[in-house]
């Protein structure tokens, strides 16, 4: 990707449905025979690739929704995914370690099947992603569960049994699929230090659509009762909060002013906190979400310090882009990654652009005001590119993204939207 930093943002922006809720969604339908609609799911490469995984283990997945010429950035697919019967219970090497979250999986195969053989995802950039809380939990449960040539083998004689299970930490996936598979266990399971992320609520509110027993998956305890089985359902996909903060943090950075239509302000609640204080106007009504919410710009930039944590506190899928806006802070900021161990990669891709970032274990030390230049970057995961655009459009000059396929994993069209938004943005065609 190419941006001639510099010109002004300012325009309206649609928010597309969010990934990490699209993703689970669809593996939840591999929990019944029937079909399960969604709607609002972004077209992206992850997406796509998880129709291909799905499809290995017996689902049938047809996509209506064709974009409209208008307002095609905010109608995402919708994919009827019926899975009458599992016709194979391994998820092989080759498509978890594209994608972490196709090992949720996991969750359904065993509640449904009492089998299943799941590739462990393995390392990547931003840490080590240990897979221990999921099996410890289903152990808990009653499986037998055995790490064997780089594969979980799990399997139940008969049905997961409910159970009582905390994780040592809230952990997103691990919720997700544990939610999933209590499901259909027998008896009751509570689950405690759940994810209270935004995509887990709409998860246990499509599980609910197709019959399932939940309660108190907002309050980081959640308990189900176990049900024979699941129907279809008809689901929504939320829309992207992570998409949203990222137009949101680009227009404060470019001292822009954007409109961003779609996005659920209560989701954002930490970050528009963090953008108020460094300077930044967001306004919006609570009680119209159907009217856009505004960002707009300030000249001058406040430092801040911020530390990521699970939900509802600021998200460490937006640290990237926030480092970014950081750097153009008058003053020193110092921002804390709690999550993941290694999620400073984009540090010294900033640097080439000319930030001045200290890192000090999981602590950066940003020190503003930076001015940054247009040079050639290399995106490392898809949050650290959308940093690095951020970086771009803000910067004078030209800056070349390479390894754009992180960002097509997880943001629909960027470059277009923000082309709209009178970004200089042009795609490299190969
Ligand atoms: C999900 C999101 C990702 C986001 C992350 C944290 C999706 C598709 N991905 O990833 O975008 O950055 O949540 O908000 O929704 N952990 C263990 N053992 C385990 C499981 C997790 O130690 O068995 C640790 C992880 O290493 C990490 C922390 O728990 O330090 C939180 O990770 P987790 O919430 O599980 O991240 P993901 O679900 O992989």
């Amino acid at each position: 990707m190419i941006i001639h930093g510099g010109a002004p943002i300012e325009g309206r922006i649609g928010i597309s449905g969010a990934k990490n809720a699209a993703l689970p969604l669809m593996i939840a339908s591999l929990l019944t025979d029937q079909p399960v609609r969604l709607h609002n799911v972004p077209r992206l490469d992850d997406v796509a690739m998880l129709k291909r995984i799905l499809g290995n283990h017996g689902s049938d997945i047809t996509v209506s929704g064709r974009k409209r010429a208008d307002r095609s950035d905010l109608v995402g697919e919708s994919l009827t995914l019926t899975c009458a019967e599992v016709t194979n219970h391994e998820a092989p090497y080759d498509f978890v370690r594209k994608m972490r979250a196709s090992f949720w999986v996991l969750g359904p195969l065993l509640a449904r099947e009492g089998q299943a053989r799941v590739s462990l995802p393995g390392g990547c950039v931003i840490g080590t992603r240990p897979i221990d809380f999921f099996v410890d939990a289903l152990c808990k449960m009653g499986a037998t569960c055995q790490l064997e040539n780089g594969y979980v083998n799990a399997s139940v004689s008969g049905r997961l049994q409910g159970a009582r299970l905390r994780f040592p930490r809230v952990s997103v996936g691990a919720t997700h699929t544990l939610l999933m598979a209590a499901c259909l266990a027998r008896g009751e399971t509570i689950i405690e230090n759940a994810a209270r992320e935004p995509e887990i609520i709409n998860l246990a509110e499509a599980l609910r659509a197709m019959g399932a027993k939940i309660e108190g998956e907002e309050t980081g305890t959640i308990s189900v009762q176990g049900v024979e089985r699941l129907d279809g359902a008809e689901v929504t996909v939320i829309p992207d909060r992570l998409e949203a903060g990222t137009f949101m943090i680009a227009a404060a950075a470019c001292r822009g002013r954007l409109e961003v239509l779609g996005s659920v302000p209560d989701h954002l609640e930490a970050l528009i906190s963090v953008l108020r204080q460094v300077g930044a106007k967001v306004a919006f009504d609570p009680a119209r979400p159907d009217k856009p919410l505004l960002v707009e710009g300030s000249e001058k930039i406040e430092p801040i310090d911020i530390e990521t944590l699970p939900y509802p506190g600021f998200a460490t899928d937006l640290q990237a882009q926030i480092m970014a806006l950081l750097c153009l802070a008058n003053g020193v900021s110092r921002l804390r990654e709690t999550i993941f161990e290694n999620r400073f990669m984009h540090v010294s891709e900033l640097v080439r652009l000319g930030a001045r970032i200290e890192i000090d274990g999981m602590l950066a030390i940003v020190n503003g005001p930076a001015e940054f230049r247009g040079a050639e970057v290399m995106a490392s995961d898809i949050r650290a590119s959308a940093g690095l655009v951020i970086a771009a459009l803000a910067a004078s000059g030209t800056t070349t993204i390479h390894r754009l396929y992180h960002l097509d994993r997880g943001f629909e069209r960027i470059d277009a939207k923000l082309a709209a938004c009178g970004a200089r943005v042009e795609r490299e065609r190969r």
